[in-house]
């Protein structure tokens, strides 16, 4: 038996020496050690010798079983350092070659400019508030003073949902960013019922219109608003305020002018026009031979507007603005196309 177990441990290192992958290397650690091998035999098999010769087999067994063990370990390293010269020896590796350059991602041309408008808000002391895409009836256009036959409130002009379901207040995906002046009112008259406090925010957010999508009007923008309620905020100030951010936004020179417009949320209201800043006001393609641009839509909040944002109107004013974040963005880099913004071409994306 015991010569059996040195037979058995010569034969096994001598295969050992063939071996020359892992595969094979685990094949041979079964073939030899595994469970059905001839040392393991012996081991089963113990139990079958005599009182004298068990312990005699089995130390031999053992010592043959570590043997092969600290074979395999080894044979294994050896393997493994063959393998890694062998790949270094294959793969040669350039190091002075210049690098692939990393293909980084960027922000899409509608969040740089809302980025930005904000950015220039926030300079001016103008705090971010958001509130959501979906809104009621009542923010979206009752508590902004909308008539209740005004055409926005059309099924053609906005996208309901659940209509029907909700009586006159139904679901609407909110057509401009104006119900957050009214959410955001009433969070901060909420603080403070009888003294509430001044408010200067700046609302960003997409919004949505049952538009017949075209070059100039797409289903879906993004809009910036602002909103400024305190004592004595008057018409002055938000002409300054505006004037100061066409600058920001489109260079110091920039020339400005308001023309009276209507919102049913603001009384009085204008539009602000820019100079165009590609012709200088001479007239181009850009600002179809006007010589200005329209960038935005605004005004003092109405006194219905304040109440409704519990804000007492005989001794608060404010002022509030809304624009186009798509637009401005159409404007600054002479965007012939606003469907682009939507439509995930990268070689349009890639531009900015
Ligand atoms: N909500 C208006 C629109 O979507 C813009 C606006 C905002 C006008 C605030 C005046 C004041 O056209």
């Amino acid at each position: 038996m015991l010569t059996k177990l040195d037979e058995i441990q010569a034969a096994a290192l001598q295969t050992l020496h063939s071996v020359s992958d892992e595969d094979a290397l685990q094949a041979w650690r079964v073939t030899h050690t595994g469970r059905s091998s001839a040392l393991m035999q012996v081991f089963s098999n113990l139990g079958q010798l005599g009182k004298e010769q068990r312990p005699l087999v089995g130390q031999k067994a053992n010592q043959v079983k570590l043997a092969l063990e600290a074979a395999f370990a080894k044979h294994s390293q050896v393997i493994k350092e063959a393998a890694l010269s062998h790949s270094l020896e294959q793969q040669h590796l350039d190091v002075s070659l210049p690098g692939r350059p990393a293909r980084r991602g960027r922000l899409h041309p509608a969040t740089q400019t809302l980025r930005r408008i904000l950015g220039i808000l926030s300079e001016m002391g103008f705090q971010v508030f958001t509130s959501g895409e979906v809104e009621t009836d009542e923010y979206n256009f009752q508590y902004l003073n909308f008539p209740p036959d005004h055409p926005a409130r059309e099924m053609q002009d906005s996208f309901y949902l659940e209509a029907g379901e909700r009586g006159d207040n139904p679901l609407l995906m909110r057509t401009h960013t104006s119900p957050g002046q009214i959410r955001a009112m009433r969070l901060a008259a909420a603080t403070d019922p009888t003294n509430p406090p001044p408010i200067r925010i700046a609302l960003p957010g997409m919004c949505f219109r049952y538009e017949q999508i075209t070059p100039r009007s797409e289903a879906q923008f993004n809009q910036v608003e602002g909103l400024a309620v305190g004592r004595n905020i008057t018409f002055s100030d938000l002409k300054g305020t505006l004037n100061d951010f066409a600058r920001r936004m489109f260079g110091q020179d920039t020339r400005t002018r308001f023309r009276a417009q209507h919102f049913p949320f603001t009384e009085p209201s204008a539009e602000m026009d820019v100079e165009c800043f590609v012709c200088a006001g001479k007239g181009c393609q850009v600002c179809k031979q006007a010589g200005w641009l329209e960038i935005l839509g605004s005004g003092m909040v109405h006194p219905t507007v304040l109440q409704n944002g519990g804000y007492d109107p005989t001794k608060y004013t404010g002022f509030a603005f809304g624009m186009g974040s798509e637009r401005q963005a159409m404007l600054r880099y002479k965007i012939e196309d606003i469907r682009y913004f939507w439509g995930n071409d990268v070689r349009f994306l890639e531009q900015f």
